[in-house]
């Protein structure tokens, strides 16, 4: 229950406690320790508290010295198990309004282990035990009895009532979370209190008594003496119900209606350990799932953001190129992308990148291309850029290539799953590019936009693009400059060629 509703209902039980508790046309009952009023009007003398006990007092006296008297209730005991009971509850007349040393447990909320059975307690009780106590000499865990000044009852009877009609005995329980009534009558001049116990339903009590105790009580009544009523628990859980108490000397007293006899709630249940359980399963996973999930976001953030960091303006302005290099990837699918990438393909690559970045001295936007060019080649061909166990003439990937390429057969270098006669002309194309973006002179590389024209056939690679790249000069003096040669963005095949020509030689 939320802590709004447990308030919410706190409230309600105040004023239905406040506003009932004046109802009760021979006084108010003052509710004490786990006693209330719930929202139906009814008190509810414990809860589900275990080893508590509540009270429920007339707050003024009777005058019963010298008189007769009747009076009823109706009662009932909702038990947390059905077959092991918790303690019961109890009807008293005392001189006090206070019971001093009242005590949960066998006890009833009537006495403590000092004064139980002290003559001077001065108190009348009609128990509801439906806890066999042996040290009270209980005869069983469903019975009724008369005590006086202490808890080993001075009359008792396992609950019933002998019907009218054939005298026989009903057993009645006094757990059954039934409502049922007790009716108590005292005559001054036969000395003989009566306890009759039935069901709610009955319009008069069955006429023989349960209990009958022919006893002078005058010694305990008093002018002035207090009504209640009082419950306990033990180590189980019982709420025990009072539901209305009336006095039957005047015939025309209205009774209660014989249809409208309530059904008591079940005892509330607690969230068992299985529920509990899972509740606990599910917040541990939840957290756990949201704990993978902000790092699975990070990562993604922390990837996004290196990403942006390495690419430049010729993304942003050419974005949607980007899925040229996916397609690449995709094209891939088939033949060894696991081992590829899995085995290292980016480690190679930004190894190459580093032996690059250490040579120069700094990462640039040229070294990016330089990174791309060679996954394009690993991915295109199939294998790492140094292959120790290859043959000593394709040990190194790019120098293979370039041995294929002049002698005509740059085709041969990709991977077999994906030469396909109708693709040459595009796999070559990654080849010589990549081929390009990953020569050592950091000059000749294209600009990335060069690069994504290139593959999306804007542009052209230039016809010579072979001498360019075999150029010994060239691969030995990498400060050498050909930015204004390689002008990617005016780049046509024939200014190419003649630019390198003219700077070349
Ligand atoms: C039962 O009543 C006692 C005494 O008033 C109180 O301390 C306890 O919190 C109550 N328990 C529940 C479950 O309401
Ligand atoms: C008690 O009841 C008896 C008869 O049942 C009656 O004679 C007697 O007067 C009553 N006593 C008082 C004090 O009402
Ligand atoms: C307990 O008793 C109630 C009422 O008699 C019944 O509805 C319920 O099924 C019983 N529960 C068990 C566990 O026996
Ligand atoms: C029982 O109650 C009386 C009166 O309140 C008190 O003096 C006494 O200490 C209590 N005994 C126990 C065992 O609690
Ligand atoms: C009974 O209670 C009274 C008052 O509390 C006390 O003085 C007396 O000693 C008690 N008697 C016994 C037998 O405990
Ligand atoms: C009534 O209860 C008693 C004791 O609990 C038992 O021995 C007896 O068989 C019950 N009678 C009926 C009719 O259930
Ligand atoms: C008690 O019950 C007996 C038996 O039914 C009856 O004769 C007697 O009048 C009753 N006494 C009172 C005070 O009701």
């Amino acid at each position: 229950m939320s802590r709004e509703l447990k308030v919410l209902q706190i409230i309600l039980v105040l004023l239905v406690t406040l506003s009932l508790s004046t109802t009760y046309s021979n006084g108010k009952l003052i509710p004490k320790g786990a006693a209330v009023f719930d929202s139906s009007g009814f008190a509810i003398l414990t809860n589900t508290t275990k080893h508590s006990y509540g009270q429920l007092v007339n707050h003024e006296p009777f005058y019963m010295k010298d008189v007769n008297f009747s009076i009823d209730f109706l009662f009932g005991i909702v038990p947390e198990h059905n077959h092991s009971a918790s303690h019961g509850m109890a009807f008293v007349l005392s001189p006090t309004r206070h019971l001093p040393g009242a005590s949960s447990g066998q006890y009833l909320g009537l006495f403590n282990e000092t004064n139980n059975g002290n003559a001077s307690n001065n108190l009348i009780a009609i128990e509801l035990d439906i806890h066999k106590d042996q040290e009270f000499g209980d005869i069983d865990d469903n019975h009724v009895g008369i005590n006086i000044n202490g808890l080993r009852s001075v009359l008792s009877a396992p609950a019933g009532y002998y019907d009218d009609k054939d005298g026989s005995f009903k057993n009645l329980s006094l757990i059954s979370g039934k409502v049922l009534r007790i009716s108590i009558v005292y005559s001054l001049v036969d000395k003989q209190l009566n306890v009759t116990l039935c069901p709610a339903e009955f319009s008069v009590p069955p006429l023989k008594p349960l209990l009958s105790l022919n006893r002078d009580l005058s010694s305990l009544l008093l002018e002035d003496m207090y009504y209640g009523f009082t419950a306990s628990t033990g180590s189980t859980g019982a709420l025990h119900y009072m539901l209305a108490v009336f006095s039957t000397d005047n015939p025309e007293n209205p009774l209660w209606d014989l249809n409208a006899i309530p059904v008591l709630p079940p005892y509330p249940k607690k969230p068992s350990h299985t529920a509990r359980t899972v509740l606990v399963v599910c917040l541990t996973l939840s957290v756990i799932a949201a704990f993978v999930a902000s790092w699975i976001g990070s990562v993604f953030y922390l990837r996004h953001k290196k990403v942006k960091e390495v690419l430049e303006e010729w993304e942003i302005q050419y974005g949607p190129h980007r899925f040229a290099y996916k397609e690449l990837f995709n094209a891939t699918k088939g033949f060894k992308e696991k081992q590829l990438l899995g085995n290292g393909g980016f480690g190679q690559v930004y190894r190459g990148t580093l032996p690059e970045f250490l040579r120069t001295g700094r990462a640039t936007t040229s070294t990016d291309v330089y990174a791309f060019g060679l996954v394009m080649l690993e991915v295109v061909c199939g294998r790492r850029l140094i292959e120790r166990r290859a043959a000593e003439n394709e040990e190194f990937l790019v120098d293979w290539i370039l041995e294929l390429w002049e002698n005509g057969k740059i085709f041969d270098a990709a991977e077999e799953s994906i030469r396909q006669e109708q693709h040459r002309g595009e796999i070559e194309l990654v080849l010589k590019l990549g081929v390009l973006c990953s020569h050592q002179a950091e000059t000749i590389r294209p600009d990335m936009s060069a690069v994504m024209r290139m593959l999306n056939g804007v542009s052209q690679l230039p016809d010579n693009l072979l001498d360019v790249v075999t150029d010994e000069r060239l691969r030995g003096r990498p400060e050498i400059s050909m930015e204004v040669l390689l002008d990617m963005n005016s780049m046509s095949r024939l200014t190419f060629t003649h630019s390198f020509i003219s700077h070349g030689r």
